[in-house]
């Protein structure tokens, strides 16, 4: 990561890099990558490192938050910090003075408390275990660190292709680019409700709603610590779960539950278009007996002790399943026996939760 930031993703950059390629493959039409909660953006500059094949025209970031802001656009211009030791009175004049300045974010979160701008009494506050060097001498080796290692990502930064914009994510839109978001988790991070609440997280899922109009041929990768969309016409895939370290030198630490979604649009488009591809994507884990499903299968092929039937139908609930053969009772009048429970294998269509 460029710089430590507290809610950074560099423990699942490589995952998610992948990932987005995997899609990029699948999808020749998408020509951008964007991040539109960058923080630092430790993800999209994996991204960059893994194109080799230049599969991105263009990398679009974006952040609100002023202190990354200045950093990535400086960092563009070809700007790199200077590196002299932080005394504990330059670490207080920063501290006082509220004007962002690259420099100062480039000191703030290299020498911050956790990842966080300027956190901290002083600087280094969590390398108390450092013996070797005074606290000021050590602000200068780590500030050359990460200097040496920006200067390596230069190329990435000054190249026509790299866009840094300090945008709320409300005010984006993108066209054949895949997204990658990465918000405050309303559930887990505290220090997020400040900026991030349940009513952002709502207008966010309206918002990416609006990235997802076919016409606009985008893709949606999503992290989070659990699925929060109640969004009509979004379907929330989960495509990776993990219980991640993060935090190690608190005392009190522990695991964080992450996420990663693919978010589609399921009004007006079919989301499923491949033979026999059903129940790979349904997730098998998640589907719970009793509990009730609306179904849209465009092909299925049922059988019953009369007969076999092929047909559609909507609103069922499920009994029990194994494989790929479901047992269902349904409510529609489609079927010969109403309610009746049939044995259904799905070729086409797809499954969500009511
Ligand atoms: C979880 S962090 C992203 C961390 C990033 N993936 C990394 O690896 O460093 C969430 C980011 O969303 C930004 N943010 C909060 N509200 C926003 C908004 N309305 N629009 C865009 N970004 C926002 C915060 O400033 C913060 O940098």
């Amino acid at each position: 990561m460029p710089l430590p930031y507290h809610a950074g993703k560099s423990k699942l950059a490589k995952t998610i890099s992948k990932m987005v390629y995997k899609k990029a493959e699948e999808n020749p039409s998408i020509k951008n990558y964007a991040e539109p909660f960058s923080g630092m953006a430790r993800v999209g500059i994996q991204v960059m490192e893994d194109d080799k094949n230049k599969v991105f025209k263009k990398y679009i970031f974006s952040d609100v938050n002023p202190t990354i802001t200045v950093l990535f656009k400086a960092l563009k211009k070809g700007w790199l910090p200077k590196t002299g030791a932080i005394t504990q009175k330059k670490w207080e004049s920063y501290k006082k003075n509220k004007k962002p300045s690259a420099q100062k974010s480039f000191v703030g979160y290299t020498l911050g408390f956790g990842g966080q701008y300027l956190g901290g009494s002083k600087p280094c506050a969590n390398k108390h275990s450092v013996k070797t060097h005074s606290v000021t001498d050590w602000t200068e080796i780590m500030l050359k660190r990460k200097k040496k290692y920006l200067k390596g990502l230069q190329p990435y930064f000054k190249s026509s292709k790299f866009m840094y914009k300090e945008k709320s994510v409300f005010d984006l839109d993108y066209k054949d680019t895949i997204i990658y978001c990465d918000p405050p988790y309303v559930a887990t991070a505290f220090r997020a409700k400040k900026i991030w609440d349940k009513e952002k997280e709502k207008k966010l899922w309206d918002t990416i709603k609006k990235w997802l109009e076919p016409s606009k041929n985008n893709i949606v990768i999503l992290s989070n610590s659990k699925r929060t969309n109640k969004t009509k016409g979004l379907r929330v895939k989960k495509i990776y779960e993990d219980d991640v370290e993060y935090g190690s030198w608190k005392k009190n630490w522990k695991k964080r539950k992450e996420m990663i979604f693919e978010v589609v649009n399921t009004s007006g488009r079919k989301t499923r278009k491949k033979r026999g591809g059903v129940f790979k994507d349904i997730a098998l884990n998640d589907i719970k007996v009793g509990q009730r499903y609306t179904v849209t299968i465009t092909s299925y092929h049922a059988l019953f002790p009369t007969g076999s039937f092929r047909g559609t139908f909507e609103r069922i609930r499920l009994h029990s399943n194994g494989g790929r053969h479901f047992h269902f009772s349904t409510t529609t009048t489609e079927l010969p026996r109403p309610n009746a429970p049939v044995s259904v294998s799905i070729v086409e269509g797809e499954l969500q939760k009511v």
